[in-house]
């Protein structure tokens, strides 16, 4: 039985008082839409996902790149029903509809599954997902029938009940299932004589209840999962449980998570067992984190890899790039993109690395920049080295061999090679090829002026 997911997001959001559209903000690391249509294609490929877009329209399908999933216009936003009345053609060959709500990004892919199956057994026309919150107010309220507490009746917006109606609890999610054929036969039925002169999709409840059509809700095993957020504090609290949602999963997998409540985690982070994240850590965007590493506090990591055994200490920050098994990280050392650090290497305090393989067991200890360089294995850079990869016009690669030392204070001015088993002399202005197994000295020789200080005295204490 083929499915569509049609995924309503073209609204502005005006509660919210930003110049953003509501499903372009962030929560939990990624866009509103982007964690609902994440969620849509665990259940349904691509292909079969229809996204309704308006304000923004070209913000908003470019936040979604390459996923592969179709955009349909809407280009006046008169309401949620406005909205699935423009999908009628793009759906037109599906037996059911799914539509998510763009702007609820706690929704997870089984209470979607558990929506179309329980729509599926109870032959239902239409099938709305319910749940029963702290605080329904906001949030449209679904009557169930007298006669039937398995059907629904109508849903009731919140600035449309009567004084009497706005103590009932169960509210609708703004999730639905839809046999496509009775939604379309009667959803022209829709009129906007309501509080806000729009076309509402929950009207569809009485109109199908009406023709005869079965109407059923079932309610969300999570209340949480069905809310979303009006205001930019709403917004924040979503982002909270998103995160405590993916420090939560980490810790059923074997993470050792000390004061979950401070580190900030993406929802599409991966991390091994026996791993442990300090208080104050942030991992973002696609990071992967093997097993038994330590990631110390103040640490932020994104879009990165690290293998196993990994210690990152205290107030790193690692962005677009891998760490071998073993290797030792920081304190205070910055990793910026396309950073490839070796098995077992060590990256010290005040190191900065950019677009630089560094092979295994290679160490950079101290204060030290790294840039465009390709560096051996069991590699020794001394305090304070630094590759002068750019001449004010372009980025020079620096190239140093295998078992190579460089002396501290040395300044490799690219683009230049050290062969392997070179040294480099302390505080060599490197400028010229190194051959292998070779001694470079680039400094000024010493010279020594033998009684110059007491003769000084001397002259000045007369
Ligand atoms: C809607 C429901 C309400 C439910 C709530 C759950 C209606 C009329 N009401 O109210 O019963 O309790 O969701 O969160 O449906 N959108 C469009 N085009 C439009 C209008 C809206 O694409 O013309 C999109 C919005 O971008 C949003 C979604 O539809 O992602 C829901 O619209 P919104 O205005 O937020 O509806 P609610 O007031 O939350
Ligand atoms: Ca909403």
């Amino acid at each position: 039985m083929q499915f569509a997911i049609v995924i309503m997001a073209a609204g502005k959001g005006t509660r919210l008082k930003s110049k953003r559209a509501k499903v372009l903000h962030e929560a939990g690391g990624k866009t509103l839409l982007r964690h609902v249509a994440d969620a849509a294609r665990q259940v349904v490929p691509p292909e079969d996902i229809y996204i309704i877009v308006g304000h923004q329209a070209e913000q908003v399908q470019s936040s979604l790149g390459r996923l592969g999933v179709n955009f349909v216009r809407q280009t006046e936003q008169r309401g949620t029903g406005h909205a699935i009345q423009q999908a009628r053609d793009a759906v037109s060959r599906y037996e059911n509809i799914i539509v998510l709500s763009g702007d609820a990004p706690l929704i997870r892919p089984e209470t979607i599954l558990q929506m179309r199956d329980f729509h599926l057994a109870q032959r239902s026309s239409m099938t709305v997902l319910t749940a029963f919150p702290e605080n329904p107010f906001g949030y449209g309220r679904v009557v169930r029938r007298t006669e039937d507490a398995e059907q629904v009746q109508a849903i009731i917006e919140q600035k449309d009940l009567t004084p009497e109606q706005t103590s009932m609890g169960e509210i609708n999610s703004g999730f639905y299932v839809f046999r496509r054929e009775p939604l379309y036969a009667h959803i022209d039925e829709l009129e906007s004589k309501n509080a806000q002169a729009e076309f509402y999709l929950t009207d569809m409840a009485g109109i199908l209840t009406a023709a005869g059509e079965r109407v059923t809700a079932i309610k969300a095993a999570d209340p949480d999962e069905v809310l979303g957020a009006n205001t930019m504090e709403e917004m924040m609290d979503l982002d909270g449980r998103l995160r405590r949602r993916s420090a939560q999963i980490l810790m059923s997998k074997g993470v050792t998570i000390f004061r979950p409540e401070t580190t900030v985690i993406d929802a599409d982070v991966t991390v091994g067992a026996d791993t442990v994240i300090e208080p104050f850590v942030q991992l973002l965007g696609e990071t992967k984190v093997g097993q038994d590493c330590r990631i110390r506090s103040y640490s932020v990591i994104e879009n990165s890899t690290l293998g196993d055994r990994v210690l990152v200490r205290n107030g790193c920050t690692i962005t677009q790039s891998t760490i071998g098994d073993g290797a030792l990280i920081g304190p205070y050392a910055h990793l910026r993109p396309d950073s490839e650090i070796g098995e077992g290497a060590h990256v010290g305090n005040f190191v900065e690395t950019k677009n630089v393989r560094m092979g295994k067991g290679s160490k950079a200890n101290h204060l030290t920049y790294l840039g465009d360089a390709q560096i051996g294995s069991q590699v020794n850079i001394g305090a304070g080295v630094i590759t002068c990869n750019y001449d004010g016009v372009n980025k020079n690669p620096t190239v140093i061999g295998d078992r190579v030392f460089v002396g501290s204070d040395s300044t490799l001015v690219a683009p230049v090679e050290l062969g392997s088993g070179s040294y480099v002399a302390a505080g060599s202005c490197i400028t010229e090829d190194v051959p292998e197994d070779a001694l470079a000295l680039a400094r000024a020789r010493q010279t020594i002026k033998p009684g110059w200080a007491k003769m000084r005295r001397a002259k000045h204490t007369k």
